[in-house]
């Protein structure tokens, strides 16, 4: 009997000591399991006598049913407090402040691209496009480069293998093959943009082999370059977002131009700092001239009704001037230190109404 009594305090405590659930299951193996102290208690009932088994087995049985209850008690109570714990330790403020931002940010030429398109999409112009793996073809003779054309030497052009007829592809030394294309497949009028990726073999802080260039091209009947010079005047006072800015047009030379000029905007350059739109000095910003007549007859463009012009800025160039950058390498160098300084907010769209750069 004392067996008995000292059995349940032993099962007893041992279930309330079992402090997880995996503990508490070897408990109830030890117990109640077909081995466990209980089972081999009652298998001794086979071999009493009709009364002890009666008497003993009303003891057993009352045994087994109080162990097998203080498990399930002990189970329950395992159960809810792991959940507790769980609940506690996944648990949310919502009241805290949002995680940082995302830390990416545009580039200043997907920037100064995007400002550029935004000036010129607001004065009627469409964006066209060309692949950056030129024709010779396109990238030169159509513009008026014939082979052999010292104009050529200038490119510092990469060609790539040539193919079976004997061609050779190249990387577009210049966005001017856009207009060409522009010209072949779509009749005057024609006001277009192209901006885009250009390659030049050259480096060094102001020159690197792959950079971006933004070419304009409009094509009408009574084109002059009057227009051309109101146009990157008010081109450059949206860019540079000031009130007013000088332009001056240097005599120059572009095989597919002619006259052929180079911009000039007005600037001041004392103190260090250079401010547009003021002040005596000049800056170099943009190729430009009159569509030449034998680029307008190639392209399939009746030269004697119409006339057009032609300008073509350096994207990164102007991202250098706008925003401060001095060298032109760690613009492709992918220099997170950099490119958060020089990067933009990925939501800032530039818009004429609501601020170019803000
Ligand atoms: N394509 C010229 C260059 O890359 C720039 C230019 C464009 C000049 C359009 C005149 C007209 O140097």
């Amino acid at each position: 009997m004392t067996d008995i009594v000292q059995l349940e305090r032993d099962l007893t405590s041992a279930v309330q000591a079992a402090d997880n659930e995996r503990a508490l299951d070897d408990v109830r193996v030890t117990a109640l399991g077909k081995k466990g102290s209980i089972a081999e208690l009652l298998k001794t009932l086979g071999t009493m006598s009709p009364e002890e088994r009666k008497a003993k087995g009303v003891l057993f049985n009352g045994l087994r049913d109080r162990v097998a209850e203080a498990i399930a008690a002990r189970k329950k109570t395992l159960e809810d407090s792991s959940l507790d714990a769980r609940l506690a330790s996944e648990r949310v403020d919502v009241t805290l402040p949002a995680p940082e931002f995302p830390r990416g940010t545009i580039h200043p030429v997907s920037q100064v691209t995007d400002e550029i398109v935004a000036i010129f999409a607001d004065l009627g112009f469409a964006v066209a496009e060309g692949p950056d793996v030129e024709t010779d073809d396109y990238n030169f003779t159509k513009l008026n480069i014939p082979p052999e054309h010292p104009a050529r030497q200038m490119h510092d052009t990469f060609y790539l293998k040539p193919q079976k007829d004997g061609s050779r592809p190249l990387l577009r030394t210049h966005t001017s093959p856009v207009q060409v294309r522009t010209m072949l497949a779509q009749k005057p009028p024609i006001r277009i943009i192209a901006p885009g990726r250009t390659y030049r073999h050259d480096s060094d802080a102001t020159h690197s082999p792959m950079f971006h260039q933004v070419e304009a091209l409009v094509i009408d009947e009574e084109t002059h370059l009057g227009h051309l010079k109101w146009l990157i005047e008010e081109f450059c006072k949206a860019f540079f977002e000031v009130p007013e800015i000088a332009i001056r047009l240097r005599p120059s030379y572009f095989p597919f131009t002619e006259p052929s000029m180079e911009v000039d905007a007005q600037c001041d350059r004392s103190g260090g700092a250079l401010r547009f739109g003021q002040g005596g000095d000049w800056l170099e910003i943009a190729g430009s001239g009159m569509v030449h007549p034998r680029v307008l007859d190639m392209c399939g463009i009746d030269p004697k009704r119409y006339q057009g012009f032609a300008f073509g800025f350096a994207i990164d160039r102007l991202a250098m001037l706008k925003y401060g950058a001095p060298d032109i390498r760690p613009f492709f160098e992918s220099d997170l230190r950099w490119l958060k300084h020089y990067g933009f907010a990925a939501l800032d769209i530039p818009t004429l109404d609501a601020g170019l750069s803000r």
